[in-house]
């Protein structure tokens, strides 16, 4: 059954196209039934306005309060009837009501190997602590900052010439190949966000960690 979407963003929206394009390609038995953003000014509302693809903004300012717009955003998310919230470049913290709403169903990509470098700069942390390879993790979210359990990280090599900047610009490529896969294999049952059935272990296919919540006999 084709995975139902909501795709949540503050940004760029790049990760958002990742997900459509392998959405178009075939490659992704899913549909993106809302891009929902916090800022009216998120370049990915008009990638989202080109596709056609329904989109809102909930913004904190329009609510009176942080609870507020939580319950606000969740009950927007909640509208669609996603099978799957995901977070692609949204830079805030969900809140009690969401999480509650969709336990163990929204998962997040973050530019680093958590559990390194959580928050803001994770590709900015990687340098300055000397690492010579960092990479990025598509994980479920809870209710910590980057903290939920770990689905997948692909690995990016740090190059002696890096800047943040240049050093993002090559994650956000990982990213681009690892977010869709991780989405495509919920959408196939390949991967499962249900703790109870997973296996530990991964899956090395030279590029791409898949870890530890895979289905038991998959490759
Ligand atoms: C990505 O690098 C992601 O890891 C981080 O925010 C960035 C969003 O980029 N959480 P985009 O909006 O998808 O282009």
């Amino acid at each position: 059954m084709t995975l139902r979407l909501s795709v949540l963003i503050s940004g760029g929206g790049s990760n958002l196209r990742s997900i459509q394009a392998a959405i178009d390609e075939g490659k992704c038995d899913a549909r993106i039934v809302l891009v929902a953003s916090d800022r009216a000014s998120a370049a990915g509302l008009a990638f989202a306005a080109e596709r056609g693809l329904p989109s809102c903004v909930v913004s904190p300012r329009d609510h009176a309060d942080r609870a507020a717009w939580d319950v606000a955003l969740a009950a927007k998310v909640a509208e669609q009837a996603p099978d799957l919230v995901v977070l692609a470049g949204f830079m805030r913290i969900v809140g009690a009501p969401l999480l509650e709403r969709f336990p163990r169903r929204i998962i997040n990509v973050h530019p680093a190997l958590l559990p390194l470098f959580p928050g803001t700069t994770g590709p900015e942390q990687a340098i300055a602590t000397g690492m010579r390879v960092t990479g990025c993790t598509v994980h479920v979210v809870d209710a910590g900052v980057d903290t939920g359990p770990i689905i997948a990280q692909a690995v990016v090599r740090v190059l002696p010439t890096d800047t943040a900047d240049t050093l993002h610009e090559r994650i956000q490529h990982a990213e681009h190949a690892l977010f869709p896969l991780v989405v495509a294999g919920i959408a196939s049952g390949t991967i499962t966000l249900d703790p109870t059935v997973a296996v530990p272990g991964a899956i090395d296919d030279g590029s791409v960690m898949l870890a530890p919540l895979l289905r038991a006999g998959t490759s």
